[in-house]
């Protein structure tokens, strides 16, 4: 059998490309969906490392929690399974800001926003799009490498997704991340997340949380579950080898040649140049 064309994996909505797992109907249905002000959102451009930030947040609650999937991911019946849910949400998205259901921009839910150089996004997306049987085809790096820069992939492109989301850095509600504090020091960001959230958690807590979430545990744990795609961060696949593949920094160097790098510099450089981060 040959395999699926870009067509029948991908659509556009409001110009960005979205799996058909995101059905048009629940992504226009999102601007009447009902937050409640105690739900927690993650809020990450794929691959930048939130089953990491899930794994850590779902550790720090005493209280039960759902960790949900994407609120994007599924079909219309994906907000009523929501709206049903009797305990406290945590609700991961991979959704621009101006796409974010308005109704949690209104409630001031807590939103964590998770950022992770996006040279290493690229090169975690390709692997992920390599192989991965519900997204389409990639032949090479350098191809991907040039659908990344254009935001030709899903969820657009990170600039986009970065930049929505930093016009709202001063927002209280919302605190943002670095994939690569965490690498450095994973006890002072899972601190800094539990006084964000108002958690009480002890030293010992904190040091426990962060053996359990080290990438190699994290791994191995999720290699152990059943997992059920629908009811996981990932809801693209239940192969979860596709998500636990290298979690380091600077992997962008075993694969960028220094011709690319300039372009992705220059490119960065240019659509960055109002950022503060
Ligand atoms: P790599 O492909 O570079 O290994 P997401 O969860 O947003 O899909 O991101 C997946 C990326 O986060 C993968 O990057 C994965 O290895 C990394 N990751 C997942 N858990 C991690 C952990 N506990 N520590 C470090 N990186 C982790």
């Amino acid at each position: 059998m040959s395999n699926p064309s870009e067509a029948e994996l991908i659509h556009m909505f409001k110009g960005i490309p979205f799996t058909i797992r995101s059905s048009p109907e629940l992504l226009k249905s999102l601007d009447t969906f009902d937050a409640r002000e105690d739900d927690v959102l993650l809020v990450s451009y794929p691959k930048s490392g939130t089953h990491w930030l899930a794994g850590v947040i779902t550790k720090l609650y005493s209280t039960q929690v759902t960790l949900t999937s994407p609120i994007e991911f599924g079909d219309i019946s994906k907000l009523e399974e929501l709206n049903k849910l009797s305990s406290k949400r945590i609700i991961p998205t991979h959704l621009d800001y101006n796409m974010l259901p308005p109704n949690f921009k209104n409630k001031k839910c807590k939103m964590i926003y998770i950022i992770r150089n996006p040279k290493d996004t690229a090169v975690s997306m390709y692997h992920y799009y390599r192989d991965n049987p519900n997204l389409p085809t990639v032949d090479t790096w350098t191809a991907f490498f040039d659908l990344f820069l254009k935001g030709d992939v899903v969820c657009g492109s990170w600039f986009d997704h970065f930049l929505s989301w930093e016009a709202h850095a001063n927002d209280k509600n919302i605190l943002f991340l670095f994939y690569e504090d965490m690498k450095k020091d994973l006890s002072k960001t899972v601190k800094e997340m539990s006084v964000f959230l108002g958690l009480n958690v002890s030293d010992n807590d904190i040091q426990y949380i962060c053996k359990k979430s080290s990438f190699s545990e994290m791994k191995s744990d999720t290699e152990k579950e059943n997992s059920d795609p629908s009811h996981t961060v990932c809801a693209l696949t239940s192969n979860r080898k596709l998500i636990f593949r290298k979690g380091a920094v600077g992997d962008w160097k075993n694969h960028f040649t220094p011709k690319q790098n300039r372009r992705f510099e220059e490119i960065f450089n240019e659509k960055m140049k109002l950022s503060k981060m």
